[in-house]
């Protein structure tokens, strides 16, 4: 079967006034991929997801989901695109039960009227089960989203964006502030979330980077160092001099 690429990033980059933090990442990553970004404090990943994103506006290359580009669209285009991202501050609703807040999200899904034709109802309350169930939500459905714990609500975030469809999900470092047993348990639903979205994971944490990695791209200084398996990641020289030997690494 041929990959098909989901997103395409040619050669983008941006430059805050003589500084260019990004500077000439391409990138290729396939329908259904869970790509990680690593990188040292300041080597661009973040930015990286904000050109994606749209919220920062490139100086210089192309983006595109599929075939379309959206270089430098808006915002709000670039999420009808099907590009959705978790920001670090949750965005729910606390007084709203996690089933309603799902059930808002869904609502302001662009992939929603199209729907309509097969019946809103059992389609979205069947959408919002799904997400619940790929969150591990469940049992937590009818409690107010504000008594969630910290790793639960990076969770219905997540589900957030799942009930919407998004085809690719950005997420910038989703198990900062986790206990452990709650990044083991946001690794088993990024893997379960593979195959059904296009993923790109900023990690630092490398045991979980090793729970979830398939492919990785690490960045240093605004370029793409390194890009490959995470065996031929944790061997390679250059990596281990600019990143892996740092001390954010464990
Ligand atoms: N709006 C901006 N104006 C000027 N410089 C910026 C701007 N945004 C980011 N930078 C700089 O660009 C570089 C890359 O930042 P970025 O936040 O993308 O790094 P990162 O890889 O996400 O790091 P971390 O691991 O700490 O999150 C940093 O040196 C940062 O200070
Ligand atoms: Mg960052």
């Amino acid at each position: 079967m041929a990959n098909k690429s989901a997103l395409t990033i040619e050669d983008i980059g941006v430059d805050f006034s003589g500084f260019k933090a990004v500077d000439g990442v391409s990138m290729v990553v396939e329908e259904g991929e869970l790509r990680v970004l690593l990188g040292a404090n300041g080597a661009g990943k973040t930015t990286l997801m904000d050109l994606v994103s749209g919220k920062t506006k490139s100086t210089q290359g192309r983006v595109f989901v599929d075939d379309t580009e959206i270089t430098n669209r808006e915002e709000h285009e670039i999420a009808r695109a099907g590009i959705g991202r978790k920001f670090q501050i949750p965005s729910v609703f606390r007084d709203l039960t996690v089933r309603s807040n799902l059930e808002v999200a869904s609502c302001v899904t662009p992939g929603v009227f199209e729907n309509l034709r097969f019946g809103f109802a059992s389609t979205a309350k069947d959408r919002v089960d799904e997400a619940l169930e790929l969150a591990g939500l469940t049992a937590q459905a009818d409690r107010r989203a504000g008594e969630l714990s910290h790793g639960q609500t990076q969770w219905l975030e997540l589900a957030m964006l799942i009930v919407q469809n998004r085809k690719i999900i950005l997420l910038d470092e989703p198990t900062a502030g986790m206990t452990q047993a709650e990044t083991f348990k946001t690794s088993q639903i990024i893997n379960d979330l593979k195959g059904r979205h296009t993923l790109i994971v900023v990690e630092h944490d490398m045991a979980f980077v090793r729970e979830i990695a398939e492919k990785i791209t690490v960045l240093h200084l605004g370029k793409v160092l390194a890009e490959g398996r995470i065996h031929d990641i944790e061997r390679n020289e250059e990596v281990r001099r600019a990143y892996l030997g740092s001390k954010r690494i464990a």
